[in-house]
């Protein structure tokens, strides 16, 4: 890794400056962090499971007309993404109610929703990721209006289908968090695509049969068994884990 220009180090992922102009390689960590870095870990191979369920993800939304930054996987850890300018918004769909909904609203975890819900969190760790309505994210020019509808339309769009493969899988997805960018298009200016990862770090699954926790919060919540929640969601979802190229 040694030879890249690193341009970003995040909590579970390093960006180096790609091979190609206007390309970056995701590089995908075992570091795993909750509650804004307050608590810090590390869950063995989490790094080679996230990239590979993203790659999966990733290559399944582009196929359902998903515009995102992904281009190809580079090995293990690695992945060759466009470079896209972050909008610092985390885009959150909820169809179960659970983590900080729960506690905001004094409601048990494990409601279902009458109907998903699309909400923003304003990415900012200092601030601890504040919930951030939309009309707030229109005045304080975060996004613009077409951007927001884009991006709740694309988030609706990718819970319908991501619940229909875990559910195929007896896993049901509580909720969710994604991240967009704008991709630069030449002199015509930019679009949106999904950007950063998908992954059990930033969702939450639960086996429908057994109601076990299949995501971070086994880590969050020092329940245990993080890797082996892991690797069960990348087995089931059909994902090899054979080790190709660890240094
Ligand atoms: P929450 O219930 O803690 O608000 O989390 C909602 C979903 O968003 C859950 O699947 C975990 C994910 N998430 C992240 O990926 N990053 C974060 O910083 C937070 C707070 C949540
Ligand atoms: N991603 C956040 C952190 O790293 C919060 C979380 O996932 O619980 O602290």
């Amino acid at each position: 890794m040694s030879d890249k220009e690193m341009l970003y180090e995040g909590k579970a992922k390093i960006l180096y400056k790609g091979p190609k102009p206007n390309t970056i390689i995701q590089y995908f960590k075992d570091d795993a962090t909750a509650f804004n870095n307050v608590k810090k870990g590390t869950i063995a191979g989490k790094g080679i499971i996230n990239n590979k369920i993203t790659e999966l993800v990733m290559i399944r939304l582009a196929q359902l007309g998903i515009p995102t930054h992904f281009l190809e996987r580079m090995s293990d850890r690695e992945q060759l993404c466009h470079e896209v300018e972050i909008i610092p918004l985390e885009v959150i769909a909820r169809n179960t109610v659970a983590g900080s909904m729960a506690k905001t609203f004094g409601i048990e975890e494990g409601l279902r929703l009458r109907r998903p819900i699309i909400e923003f969190s304003l990415k900012d760790d200092d601030l601890g990721d504040p919930l951030i309505p939309e009309n707030h994210i229109l005045a304080l020019e975060i996004c613009d209006q077409e951007e927001l509808i884009e991006m709740m339309d694309m988030t609706a769009k990718i819970n319908d289908f991501l619940r229909g493969i875990f559910a195929g899988i007896g896993l049901e997805l509580i909720d969710f968090k994604l991240e967009f960018g704008r991709l630069s298009d030449g002199d015509e200016g930019h679009f949106l695509v999904l950007a950063d990862e998908f992954s059990p770090d930033n969702c939450r699954l639960w086996d429908f049969e057994t109601g076990e926790k299949m995501d971070k919060d086994r880590f969050r919540r020092d329940l245990g068994g993080e890797v082996e929640a892991y690797q069960e969601v990348a087995r089931r979802l059909g994902i090899s884990l054979e080790v190709e190229d660890e240094e």
